[in-house]
């Protein structure tokens, strides 16, 4: 099993590599390559639940999908991302609901995206031994006040991304996802802290890279900029599912090994 002292150790010997997951047989293809980290990303919003951004998620439905992820996946270590207001308004019901990902769902630790109330949250859940990972930059659940768009294109963002990521290292974080960020200031804050970075859309100075797993394979419906297509699931599915359809509108399918008979049920009727 990864620890988040075994990622603490890997960085800057080689690159992390994280990627998302949502059911548990994903989780054991991503696992049996040897993928460091697991994240059950909020991201299943779009992803999976057909939903226009991550904001509906809840937390049932984060817990649900952990739990398949924990029980396809060996050696990765998974992180549970915690959905939109499920945490940093109450500290006792944010410890509730970070707790359940581990006590109930098999989670090895938290992802929250951070600003400045998730300082002492952190702190918190650190020291109730939640291995929190923070989240800088393009935080989506701020889609209503930020869109899309690379954040920190000014100098006044820029410093105060390096001062939470700060923040964020003393109150006990094991490591940081920096998302649409400028590669040279995700370069700096790598730079400034001892945790691992590990980014989406910051450049390749960081210690980890990470990616949404439908844009890996190609089975999105829409990428963004910043991430990469390996491979072309979509059509492979598109060309599985209409040979079904196409088989059994020709008859083709059921075929005689697809099926069994019994002679002694031959005169029912
Ligand atoms: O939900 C998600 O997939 C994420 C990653 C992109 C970091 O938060
Ligand atoms: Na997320």
């Amino acid at each position: 099993m990864t620890t988040v002292r075994d990622l603490q150790e890997l960085a800057g010997e080689e690159p992390i590599t994280m990627l998302t997951a949502y059911d548990a047989a994903t989780a054991e293809i991503a696992d049996e390559t040897g993928v460091d980290v697991l994240l059950v990303g909020d991201s299943m919003g779009n992803a999976v639940l057909g939903h226009e951004n991550t904001l509906p998620v809840t937390v049932d439905e984060m817990a649900s999908r952990v739990g398949a992820v924990a029980r396809g996946a060996d050696d990765a270590l998974v992180v549970a991302d915690m959905p939109f207001l499920s945490f940093g308004a109450d500290e006792g019901e944010s410890v509730k609901n970070c707790g359940r990902m581990l006590k109930e769902e098999g989670a090895n630790a938290v992802k929250l995206e951070s600003g400045p109330h998730t300082v002492e949250l952190t702190e918190r859940l650190a020291d109730l031994g939640i291995p929190v990972m923070a989240h800088l930059g393009l935080t989506p659940q701020s889609v209503n006040q930020t869109g899309y768009t690379q954040q920190a294109d000014d100098r006044e963002e820029a410093e105060s991304i390096l001062d939470l990521a700060r923040e964020h290292e003393a109150a006990g974080a094991f490591a940081l996802v920096l998302e649409h960020i400028p590669a040279n200031l995700a370069a700096q804050v790598t730079e400034a802290l001892d945790i691992p970075t590990i980014g989406i859309g910051a450049g390749g100075q960081c210690d980890g890279q990470v990616l949404v797993f439908t844009d890996v394979v190609g089975m999105a419906d829409g990428s963004p900029p910043f991430a990469r297509q390996f491979g072309d699931v979509r059509s492979e599915m598109t060309d599985a599912v209409s040979a079904y359809v196409d088989a059994v509108e020709s008859g083709e399918f059921p075929a005689d090994e697809h099926a069994s008979s019994s002679a002694e049920l031959d005169d029912l009727y």
